[in-house]
């Protein structure tokens, strides 16, 4: 999935800067916070960790649900009865071949639908609605754990065939290329190490209430953009709940989903509660130099904390029409914090 701030391509530089810190990282539990795709659990798990994720967008967790929740592919018994098969391929087969219907997601989210959007081509929008009402036919009979999974494999295969640029803040006025295939459910791979629940929440509610952790990530946005803003069509379709859309680009109503890490006024003190909050042995946090926070204000919360050393390196941004800059000396940070 394409995702601003995702962690992939800087696991190297995370797994460096934990082994000069001297931090054991098998086998620990382990939360990571403002969570997005999962490539930091994904990393964790993989080194045995058990891990508790959090994040406050449905779609975050869904993804999530799709590539780090089952360590071996689901068997879907429920569906035996009603649809005549269980294996993940066949279930996948049998959504595949479902025809398109003219519904909520050809209507806002496509050229011909009523609000001339252009984010999917009409036929995959036509299938995005009737795969989504297929599986919510299901809600009641399958375990959430297989439902959110299929909702996962369902935004991620859309977010593949988006007439975007990477975001959902606007769409593009020509067809990509690969906005004209068709969308297709994909298998994904099952990582058989470590354990992951996942949480949808806000940060601070969901750190007052655990317990005390090995080690304790955290990714949070570093400018003024909300992602429930950027990522709303994807929202919508992990969401399903036919909300009636604003603008040109058809936005949900997030009012209760905006981030104070992503206002000027309210990060500070926002920071300082979640760090004071949290109880584990080491605290890890990756922002970038030209974030709302500034580095120096981030050290000097954290020493208070314990034992604290910076990282750097240089990093090319994300980059979609909307959203790049020329800053070449962009550098992403990384504190390691043993807490006293
Ligand atoms: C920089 S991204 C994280 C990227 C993630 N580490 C990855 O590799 O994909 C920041 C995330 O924080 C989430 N977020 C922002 N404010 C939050 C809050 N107060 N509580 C929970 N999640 C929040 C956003 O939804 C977004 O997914």
């Amino acid at each position: 999935m394409k995702y601003i701030g995702n962690k992939s391509r800087l696991i190297g530089f995370i797994e460096e800067c934990l082994k000069d810190f001297n931090i054991n990282y098998n086998n620990c539990k382990v939360y990571d916070l403002f969570s997005g795709t999962g490539s930091v659990s994904e990393f964790f798990l993989k080194n045995d960790c058990k891990v508790l994720s959090c994040d406050n967008m449905n779609y975050a967790i869904a993804e999530q649900y799709r590539r780090l929740y089952f360590r071996k592919e689901p068997i879907f018994n429920e569906l035996k009865n009603i649809i005549g098969y269980e294996k993940l391929d066949d279930i996948l087969k049998y959504l595949n071949s479902l025809e398109g219907n003219e519904g909520y997601f050809f209507e806002n989210f496509c050229e011909e639908g009523k609000y001339k959007r252009r984010f999917f081509s009409s036929s995959n929008a036509k299938k995005i609605d009737a795969i989504r009402n297929k599986i919510d036919e299901w809600k009641d009979i399958l375990p959430y754990e297989k439902y959110i999974f299929l909702v996962g494999i369902l935004m991620n295969s859309a977010d593949f065939v988006s007439n975007t640029a990477g975001t959902y803040g606007a769409y593009l006025k020509i067809w990509r290329s690969m906005a004209l295939k068709e969308l297709k459910l994909e298998k994904p791979e099952f990582i058989n190490s470590g354990e992951i629940k996942m949480y949808i929440s806000d940060v601070i509610d969901f750190v007052k209430e655990q317990n005390k952790a090995d080690i304790v990530y955290l990714d949070p946005p570093y400018n003024t953009r909300q992602y429930p803003a950027y990522f709303s069509v994807l929202e919508s379709i992990v969401v399903n709940d036919n909300q009636v859309l604003n603008g040109k680009t058809g936005l949900r109503n997030y009012e209760k989903q905006k981030s104070k890490f992503s206002i000027k006024k309210d990060v500070k003190e926002e920071f300082e509660k979640l760090i004071n909050n949290i109880k584990s042995d080491y605290i890890v946090m990756s922002y970038s130099t030209e974030g709302i926070l500034d580095s120096n204000f981030i050290m000097e919360v954290l020493k208070r904390k314990g034992k604290t050393k910076m990282y750097n390196t240089s990093y090319r941004r994300f980059k979609t029409n909307a959203w790049t800059e020329k800053n070449t000396n962009l550098k992403e940070i990384l504190f390691i914090c043993k807490v006293l």
